[in-house]
Parts: C-alpha cells; structure tokens; sequence
C-alpha cells in the first residue's frame, strides 16, 4: 500500500490520515506530520483502522517509550510523543471536539495544563489474570499483562501495588489506591470470595461490608484541605491534578456566591469554594462519598452543606422552587450530565456554569446543550492529568450570551 501521511489526532490517541481512496485511516502509535506505512485491520465504508509497519518519516517529536510493555498494555498510547508535543494535541483534540460535537464556532480552548509527565497516580484499576496477578487488559483485547511495576504510578501508590502481591485468585479486579497516609487494595470484582492475599495492605471489597484487613480509608490533601476518601467513594487519580482542578473552578467564583457543586464526590470543590468565602450546596448521590463530603466539610459548615441526592432530581426540584444560584459547577462522570440536568441547570445557574469534564467528547454534547439554552463558552481548559495515556480532562466556562 501507498504511504500515508498523518494529519491530525483523534479523540481516542490514534493518529488520522487518508488512503488512496480518501477514506479516514486510524493509526496508533504515530504522530501528525509522520509519513507512515500501515496495513488496514478494520475496513468499514467511510473510515478504517491501521497497525503502523514503519515509520517512513519520523516526527521529531518522536521519543523512545520508557516503558518495556508500552506495546502490549492498553493503558498508555502516546508514551512515543514528547510530552510538549502530548500537551498541544490534547488542546487540538479538546478544540475539535467542541467546535464538530458542540458546534462551537473557533471555541477558546487554551494551553493545556500539564502538571506531569510519569509518577503521578495515586489509584489503578488493575485487571487480575488466571493466576490471581495483578495487570492491565491490552488495548481492544480481554487479555491481561500482568504488571508488577507502572510508570504513571506515584511513589507511595508503587508501594501499595508491590504490597498489595500477585495472590488474588478469585477476585477479577482490584484497585490500589495510596494518599497523603493510609493506602489500600479494593476489591472491586470478584467471581465469589476472594482470598485475602498476604501481607500488611489494608484489604476490603467495594460495595461496604467489614475490612478483610486493616483501615480502607485513605487520607488525601489538596488546596492546604485534607480529605477523608472511604474505599466507596471518589477522588481524583491525580494530586497535581486535583490542584489545577481546583485552581480552574476557584476563578470563577467571588467571596458571598451562591454556589451549586453538583456530583461533588468528598467535597473537593465544595470544600474549595467554602474556604474562599462563597456558600455552597453540595450535591452527591453516592452514599459513602456524601458521608465522606458531611465529615470533610464539618468544619466549613457554615458555608458548606452536603445535600444527598440524584443531581437530576435535585435540579428539577430547584426549577421548581424557582431557585437560582451565581454559580454551578458540575463534575459529572464520563457520560457528561445529559440533557434534562443541562436544561435544568441552565436555569438554575444566574452567572457562570464551571463544567470539569473527563471526557471531551461528553463535554461537547453537553456544550451544544448549553448554547441551545442561551450559554456560551468563554474558555476551556484542557488540564492533562493522565499524561501517557488518551485520557483529558478539561474545566470549561460559560457565561450567560449577551
Ligand atoms: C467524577 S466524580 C467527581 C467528584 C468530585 N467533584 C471530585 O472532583 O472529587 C463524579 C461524582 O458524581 C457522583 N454521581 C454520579 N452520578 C450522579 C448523579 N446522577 N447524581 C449525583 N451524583 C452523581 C459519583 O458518585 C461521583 O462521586
């Protein structure tokens, strides 16, 4: 087959160009600008899909991937572009996303935040093989590698994996999650009851019940705040992150702002804003995560309560009541809010709407959602927590259209 030359990256990692035949062509592991040669895997009608055989034209932001299972692990895809070169296709990425699914015309995406390169996870889900080792499913696949040591991994949460062993027969998947004290393995799937491996590890299965062993909950701190986190609840993979994340949404809002902190997992943002000086409601439909919010927020409670509930139903409520506050900030999982949630709190919110989106591609339905609801987007922030791998974070703001 002819050459291909690459123009562009796909929300996903895959670099995209054309065949002979004009159709789009995926190829992971290359760059935009590369000139390659591929063999089609996927022929579909309008596009296909590619393994890349040779690099005819390397970009010079190619670099060599420090990790010996970069290849066969699905976790990483851009470990062979250099990290400046990550940081501008994330903001490419997160731009074409808006403008072709939200139908934003030249939306401002700005520099993308790029906190670090390797060594920054304090949680992994890993898959667990047949012989009860911990590892990673391979890329479109359902086998496991098994991986004893990960480069995305902080220090302590390294610790935690080589603690945590490779004897859970029984269990299908496990997290190993570490914070500023405490640490622990979470067994999140299992075919039955899985064996308690050896060792010191604090162990407990998600979904509640006693601890198989030791105290769960970790202990994590960002903004100058700690945060309790029990093994059923939420918190950001990132601590550098985290504190971007805060950073971003703390713009926004002013000292007296009424404040919606919808899908507010522990209590981060809600915690945040609190201290700054505004009064926030925090909403969480997670049971343990809005305990954990109601302990972490104690000692902000004349600013900051936690209201137990579907986001959904809490909106529609608001509509109701006719309700307004200044601002609302959403984190809502990859799905994005949907469009009862964006309709409701589009009303809800008076001032500006602070969108943390994990995945663009939802963020920009939601947009289109927004702007049909008189919003418009003033920036969006592309924070790339999970440097390595095709995961991108963004904190967007709107404001009401003039
Ligand atoms: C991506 S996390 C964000 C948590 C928090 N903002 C943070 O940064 O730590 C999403 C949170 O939304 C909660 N959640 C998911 N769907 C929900 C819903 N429909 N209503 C309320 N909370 C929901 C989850 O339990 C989870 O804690």
């Amino acid at each position: 087959m002819q050459p291909v030359r690459l123009t562009g990256m796909a929300h996903g990692g895959d670099a995209v160009g054309h065949l002979p035949d004009g159709r789009a062509v995926f190829v992971g592991f290359a760059i935009p600008g590369e000139t390659v040669r591929v063999e089609v895997t996927t022929d579909k009608p309008r596009w296909a899909r590619a393994r890349l055989l040779e690099v005819l034209e390397p970009s010079p932001d190619r670099v060599d991937p420090p990790c010996p299972y970069y290849r066969t692990c699905g976790g990483c895809r851009l470990q062979h572009i250099a990290g400046d070169r990550q940081a501008q296709l994330v903001a490419q990425v997160v731009g074409e996303q808006l403008q072709r699914l939200g139908g934003i015309d030249a939306p401002a995406v700005a520099d993308t935040v790029r906190p670090a390169d390797y060594g920054y996870r304090s949680r992994a889900r890993f898959a667990v093989d047949g012989a009860g080792r911990l590892g990673f499913r391979k890329a479109a696949s359902h086998d496991i590698v098994a991986i004893d040591r990960c480069l995305l991994l902080d220090e302590a949460t390294q610790t935690a994996r080589e603690a945590a062993g490779n004897r859970w027969a029984g269990a299908t998947e496990v997290e190993v999650r570490s914070g500023v004290q405490g640490a622990a393995a979470i067994v999140s799937r299992a075919h039955g009851r899985p064996a308690l491996p050896p060792g010191e590890l604090a162990v407990t299965r998600r979904g509640g019940g006693r601890p198989l062993r030791g105290d769960p909950v970790v202990t994590e701190s960002v903004a100058g705040m700690t945060f309790r986190v029990s093994p059923g609840s939420f918190f950001q993979a990132n601590r550098a992150g985290a504190e971007e994340l805060v950073r971003l949404v703390r713009r926004a809002v002013a000292v007296g702002d009424h404040v919606l902190d919808l899908y507010a997992g522990v209590g981060l943002f809600a915690g945040a804003l609190a201290v700054q000086g505004a009064d926030v409601t925090a909403v969480e439909a997670g049971a343990t995560a809005a305990a954990d919010a109601r302990r972490n927020l104690r000692a902000l409670s004349r600013l900051a309560r936690v209201v137990k509930a579907q986001v959904e139903r809490y909106l529609a409520d608001a509509v109701a009541r006719r309700e307004q506050v200044d601002v609302v900030v959403l984190d809502p999982p990859r799905q994005g809010a949907g469009t009862a949630a964006i309709a409701d709190l589009a009303r809800v919110a008076r001032r500006t709407i602070v969108y943390v989106a994990c995945d663009p591609a939802a963020l920009a339905r939601d947009a289109r959602a927004l702007t049909a609801a008189g919003w418009q987007l003033v920036d969006a922030v592309p924070v790339d927590q999970f440097a390595q791998t095709a995961a991108i974070e963004v904190v967007a703001t709107f404001t009401r259209a003039a």
